[in-house]
């Protein structure tokens, strides 16, 4: 009965957060969850080929360049289940053995895991592999159709990770690599490091990088334009342990660093060391967490000039945290620039002999200024190169790398939260919509295999569809997008999947299609079909409403076809009902009215309406009716409808047709009641009232079952040892599974097994019982 009870509180509860919008906000429902069946995504694996985690775009060459376990494939890319080229690159037999013999697992670890692809001109690849903890790097080149290693390899170390569980990043800039990874074999020399022309790294001291998780890295062109003359900046994205709390354990905080194009070290102080490496603390607060989240990767969206280029980033709880909650903040490059350029320096300050507490440094740096590029000023004050700096600016950037101010997303706060799932990757793709204004959609991949597309408008967070993109719930492990192809690639460790941005004609209703509020997708008003804006002409009357969600301009949709219905008395039937909304309400009414779901009579699971023991007041009109509410308007559509007729001889079988495609999940993590077919529903009682008066009324059939079977096995119909085969035609009383009637045709689909604890006396047996069911 708790359950019972506690009903109407959740569904009280669920009004309220819909109720108000402010409360939405704290977590975000995908409007439509599509199963992997539904997906007719292109995939390509590749027998006995694992972990798919780097991934090229090479638009250039109409290839996917696609770097896995000790293989690399170059695939179509249009389809990319039309492998173009395959290169293997094993780990030789003396290195697996050198590297199981350091005490390193021989078929995990030991292997060659590509972890880098960089385009380096027209027709050279750059490509590292962890090969068995000992990484090394070639050029690869696609030429006559075929993939060829160049067989130079050099050294990988801190350009590629040792071991295939690190994380890393890097970015190819003007043909010089920059990195993000460890140094050595152990592990424990982090480094973000430049390994051509000039080679520049990181220093080795805990201020500079504490057991960071490296997760993305980019360049941007901030010498363009620049009144200052300022540099080009490489921006990476990291987490780690921090210095500056005094916390009972170690606190994960996520970080955002930056580094000059132009450095190149410093003379005697920083010699061959980045003299412009300056980070800062990122936020993203999650609703209802307290400790700082966790940044798992990040995104570049460019919006023509730099100033107005924006990071994204998603972010999950921190890994010790009970609950897993993830959310998308963005950043402004001009933002994270000005914290840089102006703000305050963190300093060390030692409280005792053994404990450090970082503070702000509140007196004048030294100048130039610690940490900027070489500019103009600098450049006047006869300083041209990093090379000139002054030691008093290198010391002092050299003890005080880390910002006082963090920097803040743009909203103030997430673009999008969710509880329970776990994101790792990100892609956002800007496109213009019918209004004209370019809009930015997130694509988010899950650790279970999902891809969440995404957008905020003005604040309110909008999932607009979640797609299941691997059948199996393994993590997203890589997400590329080729804008200009509307192509969307997905790596994780089973294969890869390509998907379009936008998918139009899932939206086979005008309704449907303009409450998706999708930017890549309108209404075509002549062609009553849901049309990409990328592919429709000019000229057409299109309707689309992504802020407010208005299909008043939408035509009325056709009248649903009413299907009639049989109704043998005492038989149990099934209506069914699909909506395509999460976010749409549905409800059952029985001839115009609301219907009353009183418990035992009636139960509504997946949308599906089950009548049980039906009786001739139960003849009439049914209709399912669905109430999808966006922003302030509500929309009401009719789903379904049926008109149920008595068939007075009540031996006659009835299989009525019912169709309905499977339904797919809520969310991956939701699963379904398992009272589904379970033909008591306590979860629908609402009074106790009527849980009494079912419990009476089912005593009083329980009697009659009783004497039933005594009257059989008096007449010898029956003996007790026969009683197990003929079971079915017995139903047994149970205080709350006797619905079925005493009618002999089991015609239904629903299996339920129930306990039976009076056969023999002796035995409490547990067996299958099959009820009466009419689908329509
Ligand atoms: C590689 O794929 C296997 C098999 O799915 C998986 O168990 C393993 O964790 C993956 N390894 C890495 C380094 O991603
Ligand atoms: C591309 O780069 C490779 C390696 O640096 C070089 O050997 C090759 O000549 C370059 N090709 C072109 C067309 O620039
Ligand atoms: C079915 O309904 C009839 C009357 O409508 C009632 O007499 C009968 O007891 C019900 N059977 C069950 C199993 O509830």
């Amino acid at each position: 009965m708790s359950s019972a009870l506690l009903t109407p509180n959740v569904l009280f509860g669920l009004l309220l957060v819909c109720v108000f919008p402010v409360l939405c906000t704290l977590d975000c429902t995908p409007r439509k969850s599509i199963p992997y069946q539904r997906n007719h995504f292109k995939v390509f694996r590749a027998d006995g080929i694992w972990n798919y985690s780097t991934l090229l775009i090479r638009e250039d060459l109409g290839l996917l360049i696609v770097g896995a376990r000790e293989a690399i494939f170059a695939l179509d890319i249009n389809d990319i289940s039309d492998a173009k080229a395959k290169t293997t690159w094993q780990v030789p037999e003396a290195k697996r053995k050198e590297c199981e013999y350091k005490g390193k697992h021989r078929d995990i670890e030991c292997s060659n895991y590509i972890r880098m692809l960089h385009q380096i001109n027209e027709s050279t690849m750059y490509v590292c592999g962890t090969n068995a903890f000992n990484p090394i790097c070639d050029n690869i080149a696609y030429v006559d159709g075929q993939l060829k290693m160049e067989g130079k390899l050099e050294e990988g170390k801190g350009k590629c990770p040792f071991d295939p569980f690190q994380s890393y990043s890097s970015v190819m800039v003007d043909g010089d690599l920059y990195s993000a990874t460890v140094f050595n074999f152990m592990g424990s020399e982090p480094i973000i490091f430049r390994s051509s022309h000039s080679i520049l790294r990181t220093e080795l001291m805990s201020s500079w990088l504490n057991e960071p998780r490296f997760v993305y890295m980019d360049m941007v062109p901030e010498s363009v334009d620049s009144p200052q003359g300022d540099d080009d900046k490489i921006y990476v994205f990291f987490s780690e342990i921090a210095v500056e709390y005094d916390f009972y354990s170690k606190l994960i905080v996520s970080r955002v660093a930056r580094v000059c194009k132009g450095d190149r070290g410093g003379q005697r102080t920083l010699q061959k060391k980045w003299t412009s490496f300056l980070k800062a603390s990122i936020n993203c607060p999650i609703p209802g967490s307290l400790l700082p989240s966790v940044v798992q990767d990040a995104f570049l969206v460019h919006n023509g000039d730099w100033k107005k280029n924006i990071f994204y980033a998603i972010f999950t709880s921190q890994p010790a945290s009970n609950d897993v909650s993830s959310a998308v903040c963005a950043y402004s490059v001009s933002d994270i620039n000005e914290v840089f350029a102006n703000g305050k320096y963190k300093t060390p300050l030692s409280v005792d002999a053994s404990h450090v507490k970082w503070v702000m440094y509140t007196g004048d740096p030294p100048v130039p200024r610690p940490g900027a590029c070489i500019n103009n000023e600098a450049r006047a004050s006869g300083i041209q190169s990093s090379l000139e700096l002054p030691d008093k600016t290198l010391q002092f950037i050299r003890d005080r790398p880390l910002m006082d101010n963090s920097v803040e997303p743009i909203t103030g706060g997430p673009m999008l939260v969710r509880n329970g799932i776990t994101f790792t990757r990100i892609v956002v793709d800007r496109t213009v919509a019918l209004d004209g204004k370019p809009y930015e959609v997130m694509f988010i991949g899950t650790d279970s295999g999902y891809v969440q597309k995404a957008v905020n408008y003005k604040g309110e967070m909008h999932i607009i569809v979640e797609l299941q993109v691997f059948q199996s719930p393994e993590p997203v492990t890589v997400l590329r997008l080729s804008t200009n192809k509307g192509q969307l690639y997905a790596g994780s460790s089973s294969g890869v999947v390509q998907m379009p941005v936008a998918d139009c004609s899932r939206y086979s209703l005008c309704l449907d299609c303009v409450l998706a509020r999708d930017p890549y997708c309108a209404w075509d008003l002549s062609s009553h079909r849901c049309t990409s804006l990328s592919h429709s002409s000019k000229n057409v009357d299109l309707v689309q409403s992504l802020h407010d969600g208005d299909a008043s301009r939408c035509p009325d949709p056709e009248p649903v076809v009413v299907r009639n219905g049989t109704l043998v008395v005492g038989n149990n039937i099934r209506l069914s009902c699909q909506q395509d909304s999460n976010l749409a309400q549905v409800s059952w009414h029985f001839a115009g009215q609301p219907l009353n779901i009183s418990p035992g009579k009636y139960t509504i699971y997946n949308d599906d309406l089950f009548i049980y023991n039906a009786s001739a007041s139960d003849v009439g009109h049914y209709t399912c009716v669905s109430v999808e509410r966006v922003v302030s308007r509500q929309y009401r559509r009719t789903l379904a409808a049926y008109d149920l007729h008595l068939v007075p001889d009540e031996d006659k079988d009835l299989i009525s047709v019912g169709t309905k495609t499977e339904k797919p999940p809520r969310s991956p993590t939701t699963t379904a009641p398992n009272t589904a077919v379970h033909p008591s529903f306590p979860q629908q009682y609402k009074t106790a009232n009527v849980w009494v008066a079912t419990q009476v009324a089912l005593g009083v059939v329980c009697v009659l079952m009783v004497a039933l079977l005594l009257w059989n096995l008096y007449k010898g119909h029956l003996t007790l040892q026969k009683c197990r085969p003929q079971h079915r035609k017995l139903p047994q009383c149970d205080s709350v599974t006797s619905h079925q009637t005493s009618s002999s045709h089991s015609s239904g689909q629903l299996v339920i097994s129930l306990k039976n604890n009076q056969t023999n006396g002796t035995r409490t047996d547990s067996f299958k019982h099959t009820i009466d069911e009419s689908e329509i």
